[in-house]
């Protein structure tokens, strides 16, 4: 029997483009339709309507924490013109989660900004920090006093591999300069964004927030042990993983560290380039792992080697996201218990973890995926957004309850 640590937060994240439905002002949006998407989101789970039934499922399964994003194209449709009603949908949302004993875990960017914000230059654009920060700070004084730990941005490294170097999401850049900008703008969001929801705390004497990121890590394991494998998976580790953290501890700008964290990635490069040392990996299916739906490799020990990495800086870890998507309910039970196994044993040699929260609470819409994959405790029926409670989310439950792993 494993135990977890007192006061553990448990619980299931969702993001608002993903669950919530007809976020027509929004990016992905205009974006889904100009490329001709095979699976839009569209209504994608009706959460926007029906998010009380589905906190109240979340109850039901023992959580006491939920991770959500806000939509700013909802809050901020036009330039300049903010939505008190759309501010105050999300007050309810809030406040229906505090009804339920669901600790709020807020993400204030998950990948989608507002069609007016993308035509101005997006994140490319120097103005961009400063029109977020006057997002967030509305949605910071409206929500402040029921919310304690803010996200500010989702996996800022991922949204700029897939949106400006590979081209593969809006708004279809591929170019190392503007994914340098990007990631400097991104950057500077967050520590701004720290220090005002801070200052805001602090000028209305609330408790302390605990604010962070939500960054993607992944195990980097070469294939073969060659130089080119060994020098390509040490830079990835440095690079991809941890220099975000460091350079956001130095400026003294977390809290704790929130991580995201889903598969392994076989290293096995090509030639003596420094693309090819930052991007190859394994094409001759040598990886024997089981793999998800998407057939990213799973590889729960991964986990336990990064929690490890991450102890030397001294601040608690909370995971923000880990979870699989399958046609197979017993491989995602197998996926969460053997992935909390490797959490437990991290604890176990001194990693200070506050909580787990697995992605999804619901099946959603995966992105330029569309809805194939399945990543929910909760199944979701699209032709009548029926809801149905997966075996996994029980026995996942259990440990929610008793928080412990039997
Ligand atoms: C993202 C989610 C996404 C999940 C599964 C994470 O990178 O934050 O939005 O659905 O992974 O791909």
């Amino acid at each position: 029997m494993l135990e977890f640590p007192k006061d553990f937060y448990w619980g299931a994240a969702t993001s608002a483009y993903q669950v919530e439905g007809n976020n027509t002002n929004s990016d992905w949006w205009q974006w889904e339709k100009s490329v001709g998407l095979e699976e839009v989101s569209g209504e994608a789970c009706r959460h926007y309507q029906l998010f009380k039934e589905d906190f109240d499922l979340a109850r039901s399964l023992s959580h006491n924490a939920h991770r959500l994003s806000i939509e700013w194209s909802r809050i901020e449709p036009q330039e300049g013109q903010f939505c008190e009603e759309e501010l105050e949908h999300y007050i309810e949302v809030i406040k229906a989660l505090k009804e339920r004993r669901l600790e709020p875990i807020v993400t204030l960017h998950h990948f989608t900004t507002p069609v007016w914000f993308a035509q101005l230059g997006g994140w490319q654009s120097k103005k961009g920090v400063a029109l977020f920060l006057r997002y967030i700070e509305k949605v910071i004084i409206a929500l402040s006093r029921n919310v304690r730990f803010w996200v500010t941005i989702n996996e800022p490294i991922v949204y700029i591999y897939f949106s400006y170097i590979l081209g593969q999401w809006p708004p279809q850049v591929m170019s190392f300069p503007a994914a340098r900008q990007v990631e400097k703008n991104l950057i500077s969001c967050h520590i701004k964004a720290y220090r005002l929801i801070h200052d805001i705390y602090k000028r209305n004497n609330l408790i302390e927030p605990s604010v962070s990121i939500a960054h993607n890590m992944q195990a980097f394991v070469p294939c073969s042990h060659n130089l080119k494998n060994i020098l390509a998976t040490y830079l990835r580790d440095r690079i991809y993983n941890f220099s975000l953290v460091e350079n956001l501890i130095r400026h003294r700008s977390l809290d704790f560290i929130g991580i995201n964290y889903y598969n392994r990635s076989l290293v096995d490069v090509e030639k003596w380039r420094f693309k090819n040392l930052l991007m190859d990996v394994c094409r001759h299916g040598h990886s024997k792992l089981p793999k998800n739906f998407l057939g990213w490799d799973i590889y729960p020990e991964g986990l336990f080697t990064l929690l490890i990495k991450l102890k030397k800086y001294k601040l608690p870890v909370f995971i923000m996201e880990n979870g699989i998507c399958t046609e197979d309910d017993n491989l995602r039970w197998g996926f969460i218990r053997e992935h909390l196994e490797s959490l437990n044993l991290a604890i176990k040699k001194g990693v200070r973890v506050l909580g787990y929260i697995y992605w999804s609470l619901l099946d959603n819409f995966e992105w330029d995926k569309g809805f194939t994959p399945r990543f929910g405790l909760i199944e979701v029926d699209y032709s009548n957004f029926r809801r149905t409670v997966r075996d996994s989310a029980r026995r996942y439950a259990e440990v929610c309850k008793s928080n412990k792993l039997i």
